[in-house]
């Protein structure tokens, strides 16, 4: 909680000068959050509370009911007449468990000239008990950000229950589709999509330190018919938490669709202190009426300015030595590496785990974490020799850390052992051997910090990060919170996790950085606003990562993917290579081990990559043309924003019927040069990609003939406006 209020004030207080309170809309009673293309309504109800108007394009009328329903209510609380899944949940301070919500103003502001900030207050008629609502409207890119404060002057802590960021309710429509990405370690983002029946439909996670392990706090709802990529009205959603998290789909007896998005309440009881703030994440919502497609483009589009760590900028082609050395390595090993690195094109080498503990050494995942020192036989003369010599080759220098961790086998766990999260009286569970190191603790914040500067500082060379987090927590318990404020924790370590984030970022802005966990296990817009990309998978067979970058594209752009090859799966290197080129690319490869013929291939497709397709990666347009899940292959496509380049990717992965592929995103009255690229050696390019002038109309309307013969093959083409 201590971090809790203070990260409040620091972010509103400038913020708040600039605000000017304005009733509702006196004609229409209405207050409207627009964006360029959509607008959510809202409007307070001749009982004073706040009540649900409507979600979608600009131009559809939403009108308030004259007597209002209480289950549209906008943000209900719990206790006084609402008899569905509150967003609210509160006990006062003399024990009342009900809270009533009443409209007393709104106030608006222009942050930037793309974004506008609205604050809608409201307060209980009889407690000193204030809800505000947040949001922030991005107009180009069509997404509202919704959060929610909550505080109070009562004269003694009131519970909180439950506390939303957000109780949208989706336009009435028959069915409601509901899309996640469901998964597990190595097997992320698989696609899920159900119709919703009445009742319920719960998505959470209850693991603490990472939003997921098993799913991604994302979601997609389609209103009448399954989602379509191009056509139909969807509404996408992205909490900005990567901790518990929960997803409550309510379909009402009048057939409404309600969801319920925020911090899980399960475990989660809050404290709140008068004159304290209790502020959720951010929920994420845009709309579109023109498919899915559509939704991930307004997510990449606002990701790409507001979500990612200098979202429009090119990320570096790494080479990381996982897959090639796991924990085996010497200086030696290493430095060959760099030279490989050279050879292929890479820009970075990125050590991965295994360079730190001396009395505990990392030579396997049972012991070391937490002793963040290099480890001196290994690497006899440090993490600067190493940038040095990298930077000799012309290849940067990046490391590994896990700063949040410990493994009992470490000097740190043998000083600190009440450091790690556990409970008292319960045999200790371990994760991959290892335990959670408790953030709420203000000693365990700073060593985490200064595990962060203690690496790059003395070390400046290093350019790049790789943030991992490989273990949750069973059992949350902290030996520094007092026994009321034990269900404080996983919302206070992640407060502390972003504080600790946040100064990595700030103070180091030349550090890029990958957020990791195991794989995906922590990817929500909450963590990444701090990190240039993320590792989908440890799985990167290219059979299984054309699915997983598949799910993971519909709420995050290609360029904060990171796409390593490697020879995991055994699949043709041109397959690999293609399937790797469409994110941000990167090899996690030992050269010594190429052929001299596949040095060059991998060498020629990263400069090919480097010149021709990494601006498109970075700034472009994505559209899913094929799906995986629909088809035997799979084909997208990504546009520069003025749409005169573009490049086509086809991925083959069975046997089976050939038909036109229907590109997106083209200007219909250009005509474009088709060329295809990384043809393997020997190969000639496909007779429907030969160098070939085809106008934009009919690649869009009729498409284009590539034949494919076999799975695990694969098009690369290239289309420039003449
Ligand atoms: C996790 C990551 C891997 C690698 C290992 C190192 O599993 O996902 O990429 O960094 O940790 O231990």
């Amino acid at each position: 909680m201590r971090a809790l209020g203070l990260l409040c004030l620091a972010f509103f207080a400038p913020l708040t000068l600039l605000f000017a309170a304005e009733p509702a809309n006196t004609a229409t009673n209405l207050i409207t959050i627009s964006t360029a293309h959509t607008s959510l309504s809202f409007g307070v109800g001749p009982d004073g509370r706040l009540y649900h108007a409507g979600y979608g394009a600009s131009e559809a009328a939403a009108s308030l009911e004259k007597t209002p329903p209480r289950e549209i209510e906008f943000y209900p609380p719990s206790g006084d007449g609402f008899i569905l899944e509150p967003a609210l949940q509160a006990i006062h301070s003399d024990g009342n468990t009900s809270t009533d919500l009443i409209f007393e103003k709104q106030t608006s502001t222009s942050v930037e000239p793309d974004v506008k900030v609205t604050r809608v207050e409201l307060h209980d008629p009889f407690y000193p008990f204030f809800v505000t609502l947040c949001f922030k409207a991005y107009q180009e890119a069509d997404v509202i950000e919704q959060w929610t404060e909550i505080r109070h002057d009562e004269n003694r802590p009131v519970t909180l229950g439950r506390f939303a960021s957000s109780a949208l309710l989706a336009p009435k429509t028959p069915a409601y589709w509901l899309t996640q990405l469901h998964g597990d370690w190595a097997d992320e983002a698989q696609w899920i999509e159900e119709r919703l029946t009445p009742g319920i439909k719960v998505l959470d996670s209850k693991i603490g330190v990472r939003a997921h392990q098993f799913r991604t706090p994302s979601f997609l709802i389609a209103l009448d018919q399954q989602a379509q990529e191009e056509n139909g009205t969807v509404i996408g959603g992205s909490l900005e938490w990567s901790g518990s998290f929960q997803f409550a789909f309510e379909i009402d007896q009048k057939s409404r669709l309600r969801a319920l998005c925020g911090i899980n309440p399960f475990g989660s009881e809050y404290h709140l202190l008068p004159q304290q703030t209790f502020t959720t994440p951010g929920m994420l919502w845009t709309w579109s009426d023109r498919g899915k497609g559509q939704v991930s483009r307004n997510f990449h589009r606002w990701a790409r300015r507001y979500g990612l760590r200098d979202g429009g900028k090119p990320r570096p082609v790494l080479l990381n030595n996982w897959e090639a050395t796991g924990f085996n390595f010497d200086e030696a090993r290493i430095v060959a590496l760099f030279d490989g690195a050279r050879v292929l094109g890479a820009e970075t080498f990125l050590l991965d785990d295994g360079w730190f503990g001396n009395r505990h050494p990392r030579n396997d995942d049972k012991a070391g974490l937490g002793d963040w020192q290099v480890n001196t036989n290994k690497l006899p003369h440090g993490l600067s020799y190493l940038a040095d010599e990298a930077k000799k080759r012309g290849v940067n220098f990046g490391i590994w850390l896990e700063p949040e961790m410990v493994n009992p086998a470490s000097d740190l766990f043998e000083q600190h052992p009440e450091w790690a999260i556990g409970q008292k009286h319960r045999e200790p569970i371990l994760g991959r051997n290892q335990r959670v190191l408790d953030l709420s603790r203000p000693e365990v914040r700073e060593f985490t910090w200064k595990v962060i500067q203690d690496t790059l500082t003395p070390n400046p060379g290093i350019s790049y990060v790789k943030w991992d987090c490989n273990c949750y927590v069973t059992q949350p318990g902290s030996t520094w919170l007092g026994p009321n404020e034990q269900s404080h924790l996983l919302i206070d370590y992640q407060h502390s996790l972003y504080e600790i984030m946040g100064r990595f970022a700030t103070n180091y802005p030349q550090v890029m950085s990958m957020l990791c966990s195991g794989g995906a296990g922590r990817l929500d817009y909450g963590a990444l606003k701090y990190f240039h990309s993320f590792w989908p998978s440890d799985n990167t067979d290219p059979a299984r990562r054309v699915f997983i970058q598949w799910g993971f594209s519909h709420f995050f752009p290609p360029s904060s993917m990171a796409t390593h090859v490697t020879r995991m799966g055994d699949r043709p290197i041109k397959f690999t290579l293609d399937v790797a080129m469409s994110g941000a690319l990167g090899l996690d490869l030992d050269v010594r081990k190429l052929t001299p013929q596949e040095r060059k291939q991998i060498a020629d497709a990263v400069a090919l990559y480097k010149t021709e397709i990494r601006d498109l990666v970075t700034q472009g347009d994505l559209y899913r043309l094929e799906s995986p899940y629909a088809g035997p292959r799979a084909a997208l496509d990504l546009v520069s924003p003025d749409r005169s380049r573009a490049v086509l990717f086809i991925y083959q992965l069975k046997e089976g019927p050939n038909s036109p592929i229907r590109l997106q995103g083209l200007d219909r009255r250009k005509t474009y040069r088709l060329r295809e690229v990384n043809l393997s050696p020997g190969e000639t390019s496909n007779p429907g990609a030969q160098d070939r002038t085809v106008p934009g109309e009919f690649l869009s309307s009729d498409g284009l003939l590539v034949p494919l013969a076999g799975s695990y093959r694969s098009a690369v083409i290239q289309l420039t406006a003449e």
